[in-house]
């Protein structure tokens, strides 16, 4: 080794996954970024974790985030210039979106508006106050037509916590999960990071997500990757994520 092999800066630690399948980049369209400059910024951070294809995914929600492809694509736009004129080096895939099982998500099926992640995976998510009432019944109809359904982060849904069953049942019925990398830190508490931990020990988690809204959670997640839980969470995620595989 040469002497100034020494010196050589100690790496970043790196996230075990490439592809971040859940973030709130395109500006001004929900709760996450707010402008393009703050997406930037946030851009130049998960380039540094090692992420180098971002698929951003807004919030579509009944009353408060109706979003479509005709809100989605200008924010978009905007962002992949924002990107392009900072010199970010990440690709910004296709925006699809977090969608909220509720009423105006089943308007956005029938009328061809829900667009998913590549490979026709579906980022959807509960309510945080109940399940759907009709979950079951709507993730059939999401299989039939052809969509692999993705619940993003079970493990903040807190009424299933007295229950770990349902996560079982879910998880065989052919539902995959999302969890959020955060979770694992402990940036919801103790027992949502627990419950990520169990998911974790019984090899549910298929995909990890940043969910990335502000700096606020790059300030989590960058205290988080310094740590030995990181460590070891992700050796034993790396293997098993599909996030690098769609
Ligand atoms: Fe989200």
């Amino acid at each position: 080794m040469s002497m100034f092999g020494w010196f050589r800066k100690k790496q970043r630690p790196q996230l075990p996954f490439s592809t971040d399948v859940h973030c709130h980049l395109t500006p001004g369209i929900d709760d996450g970024s707010q402008s393009v400059e703050k997406s930037v910024r946030l851009l130049q951070h998960m380039q540094q974790w090692g992420l180098t294809r971002i698929i951003p995914t807004p919030h579509v929600t009944e009353d408060t985030f109706e979003n479509t492809p005709a809100i989605i694509d200008p924010a978009y736009g905007s962002l992949v210039a924002g990107a392009r004129d900072a010199g970010v080096e990440v690709e910004l895939l296709e925006p699809s979106a977090e969608y909220r099982l509720d009423n105006f998500f089943m308007q956005c099926l029938e009328q061809g508006l829900v667009r998913p992640l590549p490979g026709n995976y579906l980022l959807v998510e509960n309510g945080f106050n109940q399940e759907p009432w009709d979950l079951d019944e709507v993730l059939f109809e999401l299989n039939v037509k052809g969509y692999k359904p993705v619940l993003a982060h079970p493990e903040r849904y807190v009424y299933y916590h007295d229950d770990l069953d349902r996560y079982s049942r879910l998880h065989g019925s052919g539902v995959l999960f999302q969890c959020n990398l955060m979770s694992l830190g402990g940036y919801y508490g103790k027992e949502i990071k627990k419950v990520a931990e169990w998911m974790l020990e019984n090899d549910m988690i298929d995909f990890l997500g940043t969910d990335l809204h502000g700096m606020r959670h790059v300030e989590s997640i960058e205290r988080y990757m310094s740590t030995s839980h990181f460590a070891h969470v992700s050796e034993v995620l790396k293997p098993r994520l599909l996030n690098d595989k769609i």
